[in-house]
């Protein structure tokens, strides 16, 4: 929970309108934060998304941004120091997977989407978070954490290689950055799900990826997007004040 003397928490949560993002939204409303929500085309999820964190107390800003337009990206950062005055959290957590198949089936368009999504537009956001926060460019320091996924090891083959190396890609953001940035007041963490229950499956092709991973899985079932949420809350919390360059998997022991 946040210090009621401090002024609240301002955390920026990519792709927040459902799933993991949605989650995440949530409970950092329930902690304290005030916060600004990207969407890319769900406005009415967004909008109930964006609802119950006011409803829980937390100023929200919603901005429609598709992350496949890099430009839109670099609008982010602007619009929430606009409305907020300064930003102290970023959870880089918008992704999309690409199709299930073979790699040598994969096309170029396809892989460059899922890096530009993936990878620039987080760099992206990720350049202006820490050169708003960086407190020797006069800053107050700052907290970012990167969503990734246990493909970043594994490579995902036989089903979405690109995403893989995106994730991998995501990773060594996290590790370059936490490094370079440390002594400037800015941590950054990695939290690397395991299969998780929510919609990406589907638009991956495969909707039932979830229950059909259950048997791999040493607890025997996907993950819910709210046991996600936790780790990222800790992250972005003082409890996590000496923790940079981390990075925690939850896969229920995978
Ligand atoms: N679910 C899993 O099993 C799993 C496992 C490991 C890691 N992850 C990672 O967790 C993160 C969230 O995944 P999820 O499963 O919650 O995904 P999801 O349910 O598919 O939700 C994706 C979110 O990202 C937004 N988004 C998608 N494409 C976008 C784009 N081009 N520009 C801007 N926003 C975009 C969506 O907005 P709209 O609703 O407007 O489309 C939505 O808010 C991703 O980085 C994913 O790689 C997920």
């Amino acid at each position: 929970m946040t210090d009621a003397t401090l002024p609240r928490p301002v955390t920026i949560v990519t792709g927040a309108s459902r799933g993991i993002g949605a989650a995440i939204a949530e409970r950092l409303a329930a902690e304290g934060h005030d916060l600004v929500l990207t969407y890319r085309e769900r406005r009415d999820e967004a909008d109930a998304v964006a609802q119950r964190c006011s409803d829980a107390g937390a100023k929200v800003l919603l901005l429609q941004v598709d992350f496949a337009d890099l430009d839109a990206a670099a609008t982010v950062l602007p619009a929430a120091i606009d409305a907020f005055g300064r930003v102290t959290g970023l959870v880089n957590n918008a992704g999309i997977t690409g199709r299930i198949g073979p790699f040598l089936a994969v096309p170029l368009a396809e892989a460059e989407l899922v890096l530009r999504i993936n990878v620039l537009a987080p760099m992206i956001l990720t350049q202006a978070a820490i050169a708003h926060m960086a407190v020797d460019r006069g800053g107050a320091g700052g907290s970012i954490v990167n969503i990734s996924s246990g493909a970043a090891k594994s490579g995902a083959p036989n089903t979405y290689l690109p995403y893989a190396m995106s994730k991998a890609a995501l990773n060594a953001l996290t590790t370059g950055t936490s490094k370079e940035f440390g002594p400037a007041g800015v941590r950054v963490n990695t939290v690397s799900p395991g299969t998780t229950r929510t919609e990406i499956h589907a638009a991956a092709g495969r909707p039932d990826a979830p229950d059909e991973r259950a048997p791999g899985i040493p607890m025997r079932r996907p993950g819910e997007p709210h046991e996600i949420a936790g780790a990222v809350a800790y992250l972005l919390s003082d409890d996590a004040s000496y923790t940079s360059g981390a990075d925690i998997r939850i896969a229920g022991g995978n």
